[in-house]
């Protein structure tokens, strides 16, 4: 391998800048050029294909700072489509044209799924990123465990569902334990719940806080570090009653009351409480949005004006029920130790498996009890169920208590190894450093696009 290229797809997080990072150390070691696709795919449908070489002289560009959020070479959720051959023929020859001897493809099962028809033209490897944590499997057998049913409504004409499990759950066995983002994902929502609550506390109010994750709610589960009373996930309908008689409980005891939920939550008969809008994505993910307030709206009607007027706590059930979404912050910004460290290491993985020939493999991160986090190469085709379709990962129900709402002992077991550790002692000092810099009042931003626009070269 003499030129590697690279690009991220999908949503970005805080950790693709340390993955790309990995990535350019090792080819420099090993004396590979690298060139930085701009705004992942979409790069490839324009006949010039932008793109940054990120090593010259084997050297990383300046630019690339591994504890800088966001992606220097852009991202966007466009996708080659399988069923256009004359489209992937044109991309292969464009690529072919740049002498790029394999891709590295920095995504989430997404971009893997993406990635499906272009590894049969040139040698790929994806390198995962995603703060829902939702690239992987539960175990091994996973995707056998998918059944596609026909449906009309569906817009291919089927459906997927799962047939019941017969594996015990063993936290050992997950494929990619952990993926970068989610970590520094989780910090950001812990923080905002912290503060929320004292705001809950002093106007005895009960606040409702959405976080990330689609489908999954292993962004829920995480936010217990900042201590909600209530957790609700995605994989587990909610339960009216359980809910109302633990706030009512809660309320009473404390004048305050915070829920998490994640943005996908659904309802005793499975809809999602959020309303979905469409998305390019191979994977068929949706963008949620109004969970929260579709939550708030259930809770107002149950609990009424009175209960509050009652307590003299509010004039009506509106009032004192609020919802707050923590949104894109939890995608941005600088990424924590546990997400740097292991992004740069899964992103020269990337690198080393190319250079071994292991064509179609991902770079995962693996936990032993032995090794401790540990990288390894994986197959894409072991993450696909019989139809070729790779899943997004759900939460296993066995890291979370539904009576509690809080994660089970092993959904405690599962986050410590992860958190325990995850923030730097540069993480904090860089905060105390930066955040009241003089210098930010008087200097406007300088956007990394700036700078690597310079650099940008086209195929001619
Ligand atoms: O997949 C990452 C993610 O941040 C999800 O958690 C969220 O639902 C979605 O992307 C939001 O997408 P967008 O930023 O395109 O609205």
């Amino acid at each position: 391998m003499k030129r590697i290229g690279i690009l991220t797809a999908g949503g970005d997080t805080p950790a693709l800048n340390a993955t790309i990072h990995g990535a350019v150390v090792r080819a420099n070691e090993l004396k590979i050029e690298l060139y930085g696709f701009i705004k992942g795919f979409n790069c490839f449908f324009n006949p010039r294909v932008p793109h940054v070489h990120l090593n010259p002289l084997y050297q990383s560009i300046p630019e690339l700072d591994p504890t800088k959020g966001g992606t220097l070479i852009g991202s966007s959720r466009d996708y080659v489509d399988p069923e256009k051959g004359a489209e992937l023929d044109a991309i292969t020859i464009r690529l072919k044209k740049l002498c790029i001897d394999g891709l590295i493809a920095i995504g989430g099962d997404g971009t893997l799924n993406g990635l499906q028809p272009l590894a049969e033209r040139l040698p790929t490897v994806l390198a995962p990123k995603t703060i829902d944590n939702d690239l992987g499997l539960n175990y091994p057998s996973e995707p056998d465990e998918w059944v596609r049913i026909p449906d009309a409504a569906e817009p291919h004409g089927y459906r997927y569902s799962r047939t019941d499990s017969n594996v015990i759950f063993d936290l050992n066995q997950l494929v990619n334990y952990a993926t970068p983002g989610y970590a520094t994902a989780v910090m950001v929502t812990t923080q905002g719940i912290y503060r929320v609550r004292t705001t809950a506390e002093s106007h005895r109010r009960i606040a409702i806080i959405e976080v990330m994750g689609r489908n999954s709610g292993y962004i829920a589960l995480g936010s217990a570090y900042g201590q909600p009373d209530i957790i609700l996930l995605p994989e587990v309908p909610l339960n009216m009653d359980r809910i109302v008689e633990r706030v009512r409980y809660l309320y009473d005891l404390q004048k305050n009351v915070v829920i998490v939920c994640g943005e996908g939550i659904v309802d005793e008969q499975g809809r999602e409480l959020g309303a979905a809008s469409k998305s390019t994505d191979p994977a068929g993910n949706v963008a949620l949005s109004g969970a929260a307030e579709a939550l708030r709206a259930r809770l107002c009607e149950v609990l009424g004006d009175n209960y509050f007027q009652k307590y003299r706590r509010g004039s009506s059930a509106r009032e004192a029920i609020f919802t707050r979404k923590v949104g894109h912050t939890q995608r941005g910004g600088r990424p924590i130790l546990f997400d740097r460290f292991f992004a740069a290491q899964l992103g020269s993985k990337a690198v080393d498996l190319l250079v071994e020939g292991r064509n179609n493999a991902v770079s995962i991160l693996q936990y032993g009890e032995e090794k401790g986090f540990h990288v390894e190469g994986y197959d894409a085709n072991r993450f696909r169920d019989r139809w070729g379709h790779i899943h997004a990962r759900f939460l296993h129900p066995a890291l979370y208590d539904p009576k509690l709402m809080k994660p089970s002992k092993l959904g405690i077991d599962y986050l410590k190894r992860i958190f325990t550790g995850a923030i730097g002692h540069d993480d904090a000092e860089h905060w105390r450093q930066t955040m009241f810099d003089a210098g930010n009042l008087a200097q406007p931003y300088h956007s990394i696009n700036t700078d690597v626009h310079k650099r940008i070269h086209y195929l001619e």
